[in-house]
Formats: C-alpha cells, sequence, structure tokens
C-alpha cells in the first residue's frame, strides 16, 4: 500500500530525551519543510479516502492541523479543528483523555458535525492513543461515523493503534517507530 514509506520515515528526525530523559522523541518538523517529504505524507494519508466517502477531515491540534489541513484540501473537503481546552470560540462538546500524568481535555465546536456526516480523523502520530480516542468520542457525540484515522507515525509498543481497532475505528499509519 505504502509506495512512499522510505521517503517520509528518512525525513523524520529522531531527538534522544526529549523532552525528557529515556525518550526518543520523533520530530517531523523535517519533514514538513521538505517538500518531497512533506507531499509524499498527505498523499499517503489521503489516498485511501480518494473516492470520496469522506464529508470532512478533522484535525488535532497542534501537529494533526500541518497534515489534516492539507489533507482536507488535497481531498477537497472541509477541515474541522479538534483544540486543546478554551480555544474555540463558540459552544463546544469536551472530552476527557488520560496523559501520563493527570488528564487533558480536547474540545470541538458543538456544531461542526451533523448526524451522518462521516469523517477521516488525521494527527501526525499516534501513541497511547489517548488522544485520538477522545477525538473519535467527540464526533461520535456529534452523531458523525469516524470513517478512518489517519497518522503518519505509529508507535505499535505503545497500543494507541489496537486501541482505537478495538473502538471500531480503521487506522491508517504511514511509518513505524519500535
Ligand atoms: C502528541 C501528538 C498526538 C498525541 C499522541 O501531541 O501530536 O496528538 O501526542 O499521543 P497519545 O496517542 O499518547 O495520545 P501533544 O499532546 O504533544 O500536543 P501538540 O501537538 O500540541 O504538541
Ligand atoms: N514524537 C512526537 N509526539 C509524540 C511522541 C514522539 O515521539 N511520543 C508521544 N508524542
Amino acid at each position: 500500500d505504502l509506495r512512499n514509506g522510505f521517503d517520509i520515515k528518512r525525513y523524520i528526525r529522531t531527538i534522544p530525551d526529549y523532552p525528557k530523559p529515556g525518550v526518543m522523541f520523533r520530530d517531523i518538523t523535517t519533514l514538513l519543510s521538505n517538500l518531497h517529504g512533506f507531499r509524499a505524507a498527505v498523499d499517503e494519508l489521503a489516498w485511501p479516502f480518494l473516492k470520496g466517502e469522506i464529508d470532512y477531515v478533522a484535525g488535532i491540534e497542534a501537529r494533526g492541523f500541518i497534515l489534516g489541513g492539507a489533507v482536507a484540501h488535497n481531498l477537497g473537503r472541509g477541515f474541522i479543528p479538534i483544540r486543546k481546552k478554551g480555544k474555540l470560540p463558540s459552544r463546544v462538546i469536551g472530552q476527557d483523555y488520560a496523559l501520563e500524568y493527570g488528564v487533558d481535555t480536547i474540545e470541538m465546536h458543538a456544531d461542526a458535525i451533523s448526524k451522518g456526516d462521516r469523517v477521516l480523523l488525521v494527527d501526525d502520530l499516534i501513541a497511547t492513543g489517548g488522544t485520538a480516542g477522545a477525538a473519535i468520542d467527540l464526533i461520535r457525540k456529534s452523531g458523525g461515523e469516524v470513517v478512518s484515522a489517519a497518522f503518519v507515525i505509529d508507535l505499535p509498543e505503545l497500543g494507541g493503534a489496537a486501541k482505537l481497532k478495538a473502538k471500531g475505528v480503521k487506522v491508517h499509519t504511514l511509518v513505524s517507530f519500535e
């Protein structure tokens, strides 16, 4: 399926010990700044959905905005932002999710999605799946159908993709790091 996996992986930079000792941080800024890398990543995220079964692309703040916005443009669909708490101006619905220490909340405009809308969720990376899982809950609360969740990077050892599949969501990822 993946035509450009090599191109994509080689543009992702790994920063050891960020944000804390022992973490190997997969940095996509070097992928985004390379014209071939950025285009390959966006095209690969979008291609399974070119036949038009999507009504909206939803992206998760912050890196999911960059990729999700480009995927929405590529597919000729509108973009819906899912944001950190307190950032959206109109009426919102929210969903808590677990962090390593404590909880956080993401929000979406209450009127962004209507019953039966078919939504593609996009983010840069899936780790534990807490963030994407909360985004899926928000889309479903609005009556939307999550057609698939697409990520550039999967960290399979952290179990996020398996968690989303257990929620009944198809998961599309481009590269994985053990
Ligand atoms: C990162 C990443 C995903 C999420 C994945 O975002 O971009 O959104 O974490 O982790 P999870 O699968 O364990 O939930 P982060 O929370 O660092 O926010 P940012 O994009 O605003 O930096
Ligand atoms: N890179 C970027 N975001 C992340 C990572 C990572 O390695 N792990 C959890 N969120």
